[in-house]
């Protein structure tokens, strides 16, 4: 091939691989411990080019920071409050968070803006929170099925993007393209695709070197496959995040 094409379909050596884990709400305490006796082991040969986050349900935090001291894990959470405390039932705050080593805090993931009402507004005041508190925000974009079907994905991503990025340092940020009709039903994205819409999620950046992640039923056949991918830095992943043996070989992609 030729040096230059060669030199295109490489991936940034500036760009930071995130391989995170979002257990959503799963594992009590007994159970993460359970997962750190099978996962641990498994990372004494992963290469030092890639970070390893957990994003782990609030409760699991704390036991899960003082048995990951010394390892090559980082730990996240899965939601931050905009302020730094307060009257506010059933909130986390960023100092809470850091206070107990955490690094990584998920913003924006479908199932919050589906569920639990939230919106671009409340993305962006959460991610400038987090970065505000010295946390290191994974923004989550990405299109439903209907939108996608209706020729809308570019569209509503580069709304989400826009809307979401107000006055956010692109310094301190990693994104997550994940497309809603992807997330929990095995139908994953074609890798061609996802590099194709993260391609067009970086050209609305400021700064190129944001590592940007696919997420959306990510599984340990694909894993190689997708991050081959020259504009994919890294993955989400829920379903494959929980069971040792299938996250090691995730972040032991090769
Ligand atoms: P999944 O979830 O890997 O189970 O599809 C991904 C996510 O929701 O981040």
């Amino acid at each position: 091939m030729h040096l230059v094409a060669l030199l295109f379909l490489t991936k940034s050596p500036v760009r930071k691989i995130v391989i995170a884990g979002n257990w959503k709400m799963f594992k009590t305490q007994a159970e993460s411990l359970e997962f750190l006796k099978g996962f641990l082991p498994s990372l004494d040969q992963t290469p030092q080019d890639r970070e390893v986050v957990l994003c782990v349900p609030f409760t699991n935090l704390n036991v899960l920071s003082k048995n990951l001291h010394g390892s090559r894990v980082q730990l996240g959470a899965q939601n931050v409050h905009w302020e730094g405390s307060g009257a506010y039932t059933g909130e986390i705050s960023g100092p809470m968070l850091t206070e107990i080593g955490v690094r990584y805090v998920i913003v924006g993931h479908s199932e919050r803006r589906q569920y639990f009402g939230e919106t671009d507004y409340t993305v962006n005041l959460r991610l400038k929170a987090a970065q505000r508190f010295g946390l290191t925000p994974i923004l989550c974009v990405g299109e439903t099925k209907q939108q996608r079907d209706t020729g809308e994905t570019e569209s509503l991503i580069s709304t989400q993007l826009e809307k979401d990025l107000v006055d956010i340092d692109q310094e301190n940020l990693v994104i997550a393209y994940e497309p809603i009709w992807a997330i929990g039903t095995g139908d994953t994205c074609e890798c061609k695709e996802a590099n194709r819409v993260i391609g067009l999620i970086r050209s609305q950046l400021n700064n190129p070197d944001v590592p940007i992640q696919y997420g959306g039923s990510v599984k340990p056949n694909l894993i190689d496959k997708i991050m081959a991918e020259p504009e994919i830095d890294g993955v989400l992943v829920g379903g494959a995040s929980l069971e040792p043996a299938s996250f090691a070989r995730l972040v032991n992609y090769r």
